[in-house]
């Protein structure tokens, strides 16, 4: 067993400072592969990025091994085990989601460009620049204390914007190299500006293609207008009868599983100091809308949801072109709450939509990936531990909220290997995830690594559980 050198977490904090803006450098290395998952042919970049995070850590001198799936690679490393400390497990995700739009790109999506104190780049924040802070405050106890104070096992998986298809059965597969005292994860936001966050809970999500199939190929919609069901108009029929005027998502029994908020929980989330106006300038929008009875914090990340994805049918050229399609189609998700289930949701909404099913037309429902919500306890000692680090690495204690985003594989380390899951968000609600212009503030970057380094040092004068 390595010997720690005396060790000073105050060196480790300095060797992160000294090294700063190399470790930008690194980053945007890791910045400019195009490792986008959904993209089969960028799987080749997708490689590259899952081999460049595995050099990074044998670098450091870690066990690591790329690990071959069904789809693209997963990448373990782990550093030797530390007497009396907890085990930690650090999950993240090198893959990212498409660039598109391109042509709304200040800075193109893979060439990272610092601007305004900000990396902008696809991927920044979500979820390489966040997944890399635990690399570097690793390489600075590594370097000043000669070893961890805690041991470190990494799973960095290239699937996740893609819904994780191949992780479960490799967390099943890999259980003992797995097991851990507990999970940390970065990869949401912070609540605000210098308003660090734990998130103690994460929506589900059901997602769905619905394709509808009308005539045998496009026909003129003078001639057969009026006659013959057109799908483009069942399909808006039948997803507008999904949600009602208030909110409330229509397929039966989408609520039976919902637990109701608590009082105790509705004051806590209106006691944060959350500004409707500066969301709305945020996103520039005039007015919002959602679930009756809610305020709008609650119904972002609290409350289950349902939304189009992405619409498919008819003439999307130039000018106009009276045609009644043949098909029709639609990418939708309903965001869950914890207890909902996925696959109870799936079968509901089949019957649901073939109840609506106009005569004239046939469908197929395409079940993409499922997974509950997640509400991880406040009150354990990792909780107290990490909120420790973030007081010093962020100046302030966090605040503690609920993130309306999935990231399904906490609810798998509940339960495969049976451990909690800390989510420490180093990004910001404005980081235009999944949008042009994606960014990290370098800042936040360096708060993020620091505040990682800290966790380090907090989790290793914990008991072990
Ligand atoms: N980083 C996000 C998850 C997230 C987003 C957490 C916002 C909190 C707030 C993650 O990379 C992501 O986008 N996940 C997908 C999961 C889906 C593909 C199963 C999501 O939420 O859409
Ligand atoms: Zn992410």
């Amino acid at each position: 067993m390595p010997e720690t050198k005396s060790a000073s977490p105050q060196a480790v904090q300095s060797y992160c400072q000294e090294h700063a803006s190399r470790f930008e450098d690194e980053l945007c290395e890791l910045l400019r592969i195009e490792s986008v998952s959904a993209d089969s042919t960028r799987r080749g970049e997708v490689r590259k990025a899952a081999q460049w995070v595995a050099d990074q850590f044998k670098k450091l001198g870690l066990k690591t091994e790329l690990c071959e799936t069904p789809g693209h690679p997963i990448v373990f490393a782990e550093s030797p085990a530390v007497l009396g400390a907890p085990v930690v497990l650090v999950y993240g995700h090198y893959d990212v989601q498409p660039p598109d739009p391109l042509n709304e790109w200040i800075s193109p999506a893979f060439e990272p460009t610092r601007r305004d104190g900000n990396l902008y780049a696809r991927g920044a924040t979500d979820d390489k620049g966040q997944m890399f802070t635990h690399v570097k405050s690793a390489e600075a106890w590594l370097k000043t204390a000669g070893a961890l104070p805690v041991q470190l096992k990494y799973l960095i998986e290239g699937e996740e914007e893609v819904g994780s298809r191949n992780l479960d059965e490799f967390i099943e597969a890999n259980r003992d190299r797995l097991k851990c005292d507990i999970v940390v994860v970065s990869d949401t936001s912070q609540f605000a500006p210098d308003v660090p966050a734990v998130t103690y809970g994460l929506r589900g999500i059901a997602y769905y293609e619905l394709r509808l199939v009308g005539p045998k190929q496009d026909l003129h919609s003078g001639t057969f207008g009026g006659a013959v069901t057109n799908p483009a108009n069942a399909l808006v029929q039948m997803l507008s009868a999904l949600i009602d005027e208030r909110g409330r998502v229509q397929v039966p029994g989408f609520y039976d599983d919902v637990l109701p908020l608590t009082k105790e929980e509705r004051q806590q989330i209106a006691e944060l100091d959350f500004s409707e106006a500066e969301f709305m300038r945020q996103i520039g929008v005039r007015a919002l809308s959602g679930e009756n009875g809610f305020s709008t914090l609650e119904r972002k990340s609290a409350r289950p949801t349902f939304d189009i994805n992405g619409l498919t049918s008819g003439y999307q050229g130039e000018g106009a072109k009276t045609v009644l399609p043949a098909k029709a189609s639609a990418k939708f998700s309903f965001r869950l709450v914890p207890k909902q289930d996925p696959h109870k949701i799936t079968q509901a909404l089949r019957g649901a939509l073939e109840k609506l099913l106009p005569p004239g037309i046939t469908m197929e429902l395409e079940e993409f990936h499922g997974a509950p919500g997640v509400v991880v306890p406040l009150d354990s000692p990792y909780m107290a531990a990490a909120a420790r680090a973030i007081e010093k690495g962020f100046g302030r204690a966090p605040v503690y909220i609920r993130e309306g985003g999935s990231i399904p594989v906490v609810n798998s380390f509940k339960d495969l290997l049976g451990v909690d899951t800390l989510l420490l968000g180093w990004g910001q609600n404005d980081d235009n995830t999944h949008s042009p212009n994606e960014k990290f503030s370098i800042a936040d970057f360096h708060r993020g690594i620091r505040t990682s380094a800290w966790l380090w040092d907090e989790l290793s004068r914990m008991k072990r559980a």
